[in-house]
């Protein structure tokens, strides 16, 4: 799939990962349709990017909500290409804790958001899709985003995993769904990522966790993920598949 004037509705895209790619495809001339909570940023973001971008304050977990956003991009950009979901949250607690066990409505909210919510975006989206003219053998692409925590997830990392472990999950079914719609559909795995979360935990912590990556040895950064993410849109051949970018995070050895 081709990316200049094509539509694209990116989640999460107000913050982070979700924000490097929103610039990345505008700067490639896509028209790119913002969905996130956080207005302020979103609205912000609108502002410096112009009129090929919209925003729409949407929780991705909410039916009405993401309805909403998906009928104000096709009003205003005319069709959805392109699905990318960043939106995700990372809410760590010890399945067994000093204070008792996980808390059931927090392990109930990550998956709420980084799963459930990514599906939601996702079905909507492909309803949107499937109504395109048919290029190449194509009418849209949707990427996910999973984790190396869906594989290898820490202490803690009970709910986030498994959230993203189901996102793993789910991509091949999806794909296969919506193979019969000229529809692609695959995952991204990131490592660590260099988000305004690690800007906040410091640069001594931010050295440290850079040590964990073999080669090279520093986080990722958003740009990389949107690079990854621009294969997959452009690459027919690419399907089903969940794709680690990591830094090779895994060699490291224990
Ligand atoms: P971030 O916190 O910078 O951005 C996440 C965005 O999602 C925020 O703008 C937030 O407002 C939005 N959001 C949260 N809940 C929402 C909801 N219910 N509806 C709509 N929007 C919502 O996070 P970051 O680091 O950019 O992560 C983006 C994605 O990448 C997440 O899915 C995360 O799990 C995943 N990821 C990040 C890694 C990293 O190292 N930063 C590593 C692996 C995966």
């Amino acid at each position: 799939m081709q990316i200049s004037d094509r539509v694209f509705v990116i989640t999460g895209g107000a913050s982070g990962i979700g924000r490097g790619n929103v610039e990345y495809f505008h700067r490639l001339g896509a028209r790119v349709a913002i969905f996130d909570m956080n207005a302020e940023a979103g609205e912000a973001l609108v502002a410096e990017l112009g009129d090929k971008a919209l925003f729409a304050q949407v929780d991705v977990t909410d039916e009405a909500s993401v309805a909403r956003g998906i009928a104000a991009t096709v009003e205003r950009f005319g069709a959805i290409h392109v699905c990318l979901n960043f939106a995700g949250i990372a809410s760590a607690a010890k399945t067994l804790g000093k204070d008792g066990p996980f808390p059931l409505d927090k392990f109930n909210k990550v998956i709420q958001i980084n799963l459930v919510g990514s599906f939601n975006v996702l079905r909507l989206a492909a309803e949107k899709m499937a109504g395109n003219e048919l290029v190449d053998g194509e009418r849209g692409v949707i990427i996910n985003t999973a984790s190396v925590a869906a594989f290898e997830g820490q202490m803690g990392q009970a709910a986030y995993s498994a959230s993203k472990g189901g996102i793993v999950g789910m991509t091949l079914p999806v794909a296969r769904d919506l193979a019969s719609f000229g529809i692609r559909v695959n995952t991204i795995a990131p490592g660590l990522i260099h988000t305004p979360l690690f800007e906040a935990l410091g640069e001594k912590v931010v050295t440290a966790l850079s040590q964990q990556v073999l080669n090279p040895q520093r986080l990722g950064t958003p740009d990389e993920i949107a690079h990854l993410a621009k294969s997959l849109v452009e690459n027919p051949y690419i399907n089903g598949e969940t794709v680690r970018i990591d830094g090779g995070i895994r060699m490291q050895p224990r």
